[in-house]
């Protein structure tokens, strides 16, 4: 088993895949659900810090984890010594029936994260997709409105609620059949891809404007809409940040119509972005925040964090057996200690070296269109030709497979888009050997095109 002392870069013992992660792809085809989308064969079996050991000793180094989950690194000595005291003191009491004094603690220190005066609750989930479900009943109830608006792009969850709102991919909806009603979807704010060739900064203003005078004026009256929800930073969709002033201005119609601003942290939250949530950049408010992911360390948790005159429901109305389990609870005070105690900030420091590395990659590859995003959330969009930008999923899933054969783990995100989601522990080292590597599958790329 790896140890942090002993490796911060890759190391490759066999071909990939090795003997042993062949057997287990073999055996996952024949038993496991076909739906998951695995770009290549990781066959995992330790990790610790940013670097995974696979089945067959092949040790890498992780710029996906777990699909931006492990925050704190992989099993982070102070979260598992957590979790192992915890299992042997109580694994499950159920927060619906019965009280526990870790639920509001943690409870306590989410809402000290989130700014504003009035004072905030939380509800735990046991997934991000649960926790939008939550949202979407939150902001029907204390509205007591419901429609909803999303946009094109996010991604919020794969069950029946949440996959409404989801506008990502449509392999995501097909074959579903209907969804929930009176949900409207809008264009995102996509700066790279600006139907009116703004700038980032001023990218989206004809999408508000759409809102204000298409859809609440032919679509929905705004005081039949009970939340607008929005990615600050989309994630599945490519790491596209929102706007400042975008979220500023949501902010401002949502609360002359009374509506739930909804922002989804499910993927940008938990410190990723160099603060604790990527809306802060914006400098709003918003009414419902739903948190997952990074938030427990790999431990199944999610949350919602909403104005106390907003989470006001009756009891009864909501609530959940597993959310809010002891042994994520303290998987999730853990990694909140390492996350204020020094991540949060390596992350902001780490991703501006990434973004400073990464500047100039779009003058010195022609297939690199835009580099974009914040903190620990980098995006990387492949164009087959910069002028038209054209998109290039076969080059950036290419160059994702040629990462893993040299022991760098990245994931897709969008059409054409690469994302670099490490733990927010990573150290300088291990971003130049991401950078390195990733120029190396490139410059490889490019060669082919
Ligand atoms: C922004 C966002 N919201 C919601 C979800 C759904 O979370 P989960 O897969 O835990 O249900 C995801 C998952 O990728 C996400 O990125």
């Amino acid at each position: 088993m790896i140890t942090a002392t002993e490796m911060k870069v890759p190391r490759l013992v066999t071909a990939l895949p090795g003997p042993k992660a062949k057997q287990v792809v073999e055996r996952d085809a024949k038993f496991m659900s076909p739906s998951f989308t695995r770009d290549y064969p990781l066959v995992a079996k330790s990790g610790r810090g940013a670097m995974v050991e696979d089945v067959d000793g092949n040790v890498f180094l992780d710029f996906a984890a777990g699909i931006a989950v492990c925050s704190t690194g992989h099993c982070h000595p102070k979260v598992v010594a957590a979790i192992q005291k915890q299992a042997a003191e109580l694994i499950h009491m159920s927060g619906t029936d019965f009280y526990y004094e870790n639920l509001p603690l943690l409870a306590e220190r989410l809402v000290k994260t989130v700014p504003g005066n009035e004072d905030k609750k939380v509800f735990f989930t046991n997934s991000g997709t649960e926790a939008i479900e939550g949202a979407v009943k939150l902001a029907r109830y204390a509205t007591k409105r419901d429609k909803m608006i999303a946009f094109y792009g996010c991604f919020h969850g794969r069950t029946m609620g949440s996959l409404s709102l989801t506008a990502s991919k449509s392999t995501q909806r097909k074959g579903f059949g209907s969804l929930l009603g009176g949900v409207e979807h809008i264009p995102y704010p996509y700066a790279y891809r600006c139907a009116l060739g703004h700038e980032p900064e001023t990218c989206g203003e004809e999408i508000l404007e759409t809102l204000e005078n298409q859809i609440f004026k032919r679509l929905f009256d705004p005081t039949e809409v009970a939340g607008i929800i929005i990615e600050p930073i989309q994630g599945e969709g490519g790491y596209v940040p929102a706007p400042k002033f975008f979220l500023q201005e949501l902010q401002r119609i949502c609360r002359q119509h009374g509506i739930m601003l909804i922002t989804d942290e499910v993927q940008s939250g938990m410190g990723r972005t160099g603060k604790w949530w990527a809306f802060e950049h914006a400098g709003i408010e918003p009414d419902i925040i739903t948190s997952a992911k990074g938030i427990a360390s790999g431990m199944p948790l999610g949350a919602i964090i909403a104005r106390s005159s907003v989470m006001d429901w009756k009891p009864g109305s909501h609530g959940t057996t597993f959310g809010g389990n002891p042994v994520c609870l303290a998987a999730s005070l853990a990694t909140m200690d390492l996350i204020e105690g020094g991540l949060m900030e390596n992350a902001q420091k780490m991703g501006k070296y990434i973004f400073e590395r990464t500047a100039d990659w779009t003058n010195k590859f022609k297939i690199v269109g835009d580099v974009r995003g914040k903190g620990l959330m980098v995006g990387v969009e492949f164009v087959r030709d910069q002028r038209t930008k054209e998109r290039a999923a076969d080059l950036r899933n290419a160059i994702v497979d040629r990462a893993f054969h040299k022991g760098l783990l990245v994931l897709g995100a969008g059409e054409n888009s690469l994302r670099l989601s490490p733990p927010l522990l990573i150290d300088q080292e291990q971003a130049d050997f991401a950078v390195r590597t990733l120029e190396e599958c490139i410059r490889e790329a490019e060669k082919k095109v």
